[in-house]
């Protein structure tokens, strides 16, 4: 069965209507009044209410077929399929990840996930000592440890940014990028920031700091990158909205892609020229991107499958999705305005937030919260492994409003 059809099955099986669209276009999923259609290509255990998908994805009916197939492949002629499927399968992941973001296919490298992204980029710079980098104290470790490595390995200079002084909750845009901006002089040939932060959930204004470092002349030779995972899937953004030069991002997050797989797309192709490769690439020189994709033998069948994740989050429909996600979290830090012992970190506006909504409950510790919710509500949701490590939910598009209502009635009890 060829990929549109196989797709088209696999939708058809769960939601009794799958249009084909026009030419080219992929296929429709027809979502009726509701989602629930789209949760059902998710096999999470209907006993929770699975609220914690920022941390790792379910892989969703398309994403496991495929896995399914390639594996049987692998496993009944590994060489014979290696050789008939390798090229032609990494070629189309490159395709539907550059579709997707709106770039040159020639501008995306495959990864394993967000952590080796950053780190072979920030690694591939060829920095030098007098040379400074500028990160946020608020980054996750993935940035702020693969940085500290390379100024360890390089004698390169790392200043860290501090964003707001009390809560990410109170912040305004023109402080973001006053504070991020300011920071930046001659010497900083890195930017190094996170767009969707995951312990407060606070999203950067890419382009309005990227607008204004041009403003101030401070643009040539400097590189904006960004670790974008907790926007990639869930906000309706492209690479060329951003005004970045380097985005890396995991794909096993808000894309739902197989486990073990991301991406790094540079802003324009000829940019990859400017990072060395760290791990040997294999093969395929036709496409930059491609060729600067770490090589070794991978979890084939899961790399393979990551063209369906993207074309099922294209068939919903990336404006769609970055709507459903932003009321779901609207909903939750409406009710969670009511409650009176919690404090939310997040930001009310939808234009500094995300899908990630972060919170303390006073007088209750953040992972007894967590433990609670699971073992007396059957609810998942996470905690920050650094920063605040407050409470995190994190809706998706497997969700709805329903479990945001019943963790709201939940945290009532609770708190
Ligand atoms: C902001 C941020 N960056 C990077 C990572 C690491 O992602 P990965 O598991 O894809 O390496 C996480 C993990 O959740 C994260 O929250």
């Amino acid at each position: 069965m060829d990929r549109r059809r196989f797709l088209g099955a696999a939708c058809l099986a769960v939601a009794g209507a799958a249009l084909p669209a026009r030419a080219g276009e992929g296929l429709q999923v027809r979502l009726g009044d509701g989602w629930d259609e789209v949760r059902a290509l998710f096999d999470l255990d209907p006993a929770l209410v699975h609220l914690g998908g920022l941390l790792i994805a379910s892989h969703p009916l398309p994403v496991r077929e495929a896995i399914e197939r390639h594996r049987k492949g692998l496993d009944r002629d590994p060489v014979g399929y290696v050789f008939a499927w390798d090229t032609k399968e990494r070629v189309r992941a490159v395709e539907a990840a550059a579709a997707y973001f709106g770039t040159s296919s020639r501008s995306v490298a495959l990864t394993d996930s967000t952590t080796m992204g950053l780190s072979l980029l920030y690694h591939g710079m060829r920095l030098q000592p007098g040379d400074e980098v500028v990160r946020t104290e608020h980054d996750h470790y993935a940035t702020w440890y693969s940085l500290d490595l390379v100024a360890a390995a390089t004698g390169a200079a790392v200043r860290a940014v501090r964003l707001y002084d009390e809560s990410a909750a109170a912040v305004r845009e023109e402080e973001l990028v006053e504070r991020i901006v300011g920071a930046v002089g001659q010497k900083t040939r890195v930017l190094a920031l996170t767009w969707v932060h995951s312990s407060s959930g606070l999203v950067l204004p890419i382009g309005a700091i990227d607008a204004e470092l041009r403003r101030r002349g401070l643009r040539e030779g400097l590189r904006l990158c960004v670790d974008g995972v907790h926007g990639f899937g869930a906000l309706n953004a492209a690479m060329g909205d951003l005004g970045c030069d380097f985005f890396v991002a995991g794909c096993h997050k808000w894309l739902h892609g197989p486990r073990g797989t991301g991406v790094v797309y540079a802003a324009r192709p000829e940019l990859f020229e400017e990072i060395a490769p760290v791990i040997p690439p294999f093969g395929v020189k036709h496409t930059e991107g491609l060729f600067r994709s770490p090589g070794g033998f991978h979890a084939f069948e899961h790399r393979w499958a990551l063209a369906e994740a993207f074309e099922l989050h294209r068939s919903i429909g990336k404006p769609r999705i970055a709507a459903r996600i932003t009321q779901l979290a609207s909903e939750l830090k409406a009710g969670l305005a009511e409650i009176r012992r919690v404090r939310l970190h997040t930001p009310i506006d939808p234009a500094l937030s995300a899908g990630i909504v972060s919170f303390d409950v006073d007088g209750v510790h953040p992972a007894q919260v967590v433990a609670r919710l699971r073992e007396e509500h059957g609810i998942v949701v996470t905690r920050s492994p650094y920063g605040s490590r407050s409470v995190r939910v994190s809706p998706g598009i497997m969700n709805g409003s329903a479990e945001i209502e019943r963790l709201l009635q939940a945290l009532h009890a609770l708190a």
